[in-house]
């Protein structure tokens, strides 16, 4: 593996063995912060991504006035209360972190001050209507530049409670709206049609707010919420670039410890079983209401999977990984219902099709997916990451097992999720 700025070449032919201790969840992560910053009293956080889309989150809070302070694998934050924020004194830049602004949305918009949200180009580019229309029925007002995206522009002030069916399945909006319902008079119902990531019920939950869930309906109550210890279970995203190159590549063995494997995070578990994955997983361990797991993946052949519907929510962050996995299984996989893809990072779709293409490969498009048959020869080739953490590291397993090395463009992006990516994948190679 060689290193140049941002560029990384991957050689292919290698056997992964040992043990991964993966980031903090880093949709976790960003909630624990957040959410702890709203508590009454200190809290203590074990384990937290220090990955930049969670440092820009921290970096938010400390302009909103909360004292952050990180000492070795501990970090604690010095909540001030549901209404302890301040009015910030210039833009909070959520960098390229999509969940840091659609939350914080959601909270600024019940605060008795003005403030702006700013993010780089590609989460400059992401669609925000989709929360600023909820924010708007509760009585916030908001402004957004023309194609409904940031900066964002929150006058915070009095909200009413909204029963609100979500129009996407998204659990950054759920949570959006959730968060604003802490601050409305009367009760906030939200209705999710499909279920998707449910870290932001379990913490608030743990943290004793008004909250109920109902089968779909998910109901709460302007509350307060109390400090207490949370641990951050070891990252299932970034878990899973180390499950599949464990599949693929010949004679690999990795152990994961500690990985959260909530079971709406997780469902890529359930999709590898049925394909016929080596993949042991231990008795089950609670964490402040998440579960969490040892992980032990052994390269073994693999069948084609089908993915569509409900399925896409609960594995939405591994899909790019996956398409690259199906490039070596047996039969056709296809992915259909994922047109959400599009509006991540990067146009995950497209980026994925024709990076794989860029390989070599057989894979068609669809507006909302992709048909990959297999097992295909990759070759090497250069990658355009598109400053897409995911892309960056799906393409850098797919290049393990390629014909010739492949060099990726803009790796540098994995620090938004895994800064220790390439470092572990190096470590992984060595003990092999
Ligand atoms: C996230 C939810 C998902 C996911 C993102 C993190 C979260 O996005 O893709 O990486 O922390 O709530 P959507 O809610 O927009 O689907």
């Amino acid at each position: 593996m060689q290193k140049t700025n941002d560029t990384i070449t991957i050689q292919p032919g290698a056997r992964l063995r040992g043990r991964v201790i993966l980031p903090g969840d880093k949709s976790i992560s960003q909630r624990a912060l957040l959410f702890a910053a709203l508590a009454k009293g200190e809290t203590r956080i074990t384990g937290l991504s220090d990955a930049a889309d969670v440092r820009s989150m921290a970096s938010c809070l400390r302009r909103l006035g909360v004292a952050i302070d990180t000492r070795g694998r501990t970090t604690w934050v010095a909540g001030n209360g549901l209404h302890g924020l301040r009015a910030p004194a210039n833009e909070l830049d959520c960098g390229n972190s999509g969940t840091a602004m659609r939350l914080l949305a959601g909270v600024l918009a019940g605060q008795p001050f003005v403030s702006m949200l700013t993010g780089d180009k590609s989460l400059s580019r992401r669609p925000m209507t989709r929360i600023i229309t909820p924010l708007q029925q509760m009585g916030a007002k908001i402004e957004a530049a023309d194609k409904g995206t940031a900066p964002l522009h929150i006058h915070g002030g009095r909200l009413h409670g909204i029963r609100y069916t979500l129009p996407v399945a998204s659990a950054q909006v759920k949570s959006a709206v959730l968060l604003a319902g802490l601050f409305a008079e009367g009760e906030t119902t939200v209705i999710e049609p499909v279920p998707t990531r449910d870290h932001t019920e379990i913490m608030l939950s743990w943290l004793g707010a008004d909250f109920t869930k109902n089968g779909t309906h998910l109901t709460i109550r302007p509350s307060a919420l109390t400090a207490r210890p949370i641990t951050v279970p070891g990252d299932f995203s970034a878990a899973a670039f180390f499950i599949v190159a464990g599949l693929l590549c010949e004679g690999s063995e990795i152990v994961m410890p500690g990985l959260g494997i909530n079971p709406t995070r997780s469902a890529m578990l359930g999709v590898l079983a049925k394909s016929g994955a080596a993949i042991l997983q231990d008795e089950p361990v609670d964490r402040n209401g998440e579960l969490t797991a040892t992980l032990t993946v052994r390269h073994g052949p693999l069948r084609a999977f089908e993915l569509d519907g409900e399925q896409i929510p609960l594995l939405i962050d591994e899909l790019p990984v996956l398409a690259v996995l199906a490039t070596q299984a047996h039969g056709t996989t296809r992915i259909r219902g994922a047109a959400e893809l599009r509006v991540k990072e990067s146009d995950r779709i497209a980026v994925v099709v024709n990076n794989l293409r860029a390989m070599g490969a057989e894979v068609e498009e669809f507006p909302d997916g992709m048909e990959i048959p297999g097992p295909q020869r990759l070759r090497g080739a250069h990658i355009d990451a598109f400053d897409d953490h995911r892309i960056a590291m799906a393409f850098a397993i797919a290049g393990l097992v390629a014909a010739g090395e492949t060099t990726i463009h803009g790796a540098g992006s994995a620090a938004v999720s895994f800064p220790e990516f390439f470092p572990t994948l190096k470590k992984l190679r060595e003990d092999g």
